[in-house]
């Protein structure tokens, strides 16, 4: 069961979650989704979600935690890393995912990446769930927000695919020209892919080729979440369950 999973990866001497083992079966399971910029790992939360259409599911995107620029950094915003970690408020994305896990709803700001402003109003008003996905390139490079994660992701496309990708995201959604999109592609998002995101690909405990393509891929995790699931609810029931099934394991 799922505690029996937390006791094997103690055994293992693998990261835990910060979560005591008494506290698990009421907390909401926590998916870390991360992989390069336009990976497709909105295209595998959406997936996900709408196979998990009975189950109540929330999503959190690490960009609705980028810093505001100064006046100073907005007027060469050519020269500002967005792919570096600093670029996030990882304190307020803590904050936000603590009040989850204890039942509490919470304001999530909006960005938006025209303006490149943080917080734009109306925040986005998010209840507590059974499920949370966290999704964003940088989200298994904060050992904390890793210890958050029941289950974590990592979508693997290839660089000349999110390379053509983000060319026609960017230029169509974000009104941003081809070469601006190559400089910052060479100058800050390859570097960074390089140094801060693929090093966390380590932490993954599934990685999926080709994103939101692998139906295969997506509907194991999403039998595996419902199993989950399965066990919290049983756990609700039944809270000393998980000591019978540790003591059959052991
Ligand atoms: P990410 O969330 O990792 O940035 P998205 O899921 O938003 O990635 O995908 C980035 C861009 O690529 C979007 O414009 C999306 O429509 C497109 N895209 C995503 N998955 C596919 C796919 N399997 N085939 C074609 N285009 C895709
Ligand atoms: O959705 P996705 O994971 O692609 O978002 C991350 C990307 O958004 C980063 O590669 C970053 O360069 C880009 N970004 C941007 N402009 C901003 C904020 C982020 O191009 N103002």
């Amino acid at each position: 069961g799922f505690h029996m999973d937390c006791l094997e990866q103690r055994k293992a001497g693998m990261e835990q979650p910060t979560t005591s083992e008494d506290d698990l079966y009421k907390q909401p399971f926590v998916i870390g989704v991360a992989g390069g910029a336009a990976s497709g790992k909105t295209a595998v939360c959406d997936m996900i979600i709408q196979q998990l259409h009975d189950q109540r599911v929330v999503l959190v995107n690490q960009d609705s935690f980028y810093h505001n620029l100064t006046e100073e950094e907005l007027t060469r915003v050519q020269d500002y890393n967005f792919d570096h970690p600093e670029a996030f408020d990882t304190e307020q994305l803590l904050s936000v995912m603590d009040k989850l896990k204890r039942g509490q709803a919470v304001n999530i700001p909006k960005y938006d990446f025209k303006g490149y402003k943080s917080g734009v109003s109306p925040a986005r008003r998010v209840n507590p769930a059974d499920v949370i996905i966290l999704e964003g390139i940088l989200i298994f490079h904060d050992p904390r927000v890793r210890a958050l994660m029941n289950m974590k992701i990592f979508v693997d496309t290839d660089a000349d695919v999110r390379l053509a990708r983000r060319i026609r995201r960017d230029t169509a959604e974000k009104a941003r020209d081809i070469a601006t999109v190559l400089d910052q592609y060479s100058k800050f998002v390859k570097p960074a892919f390089d140094d801060f995101i693929l090093p966390t690909k380590k932490y993954a405990d599934i990685i999926i080729p080709r994103g939101g393509d692998n139906h295969v891929a997506i509907d194991l995790i999403v039998q595996h979440i419902r199993t989950k699931l399965g066990q919290h609810d049983l756990c609700k029931i039944y809270p000393n369950l998980y000591v019978i099934q540790s003591t059959f394991q052991m």
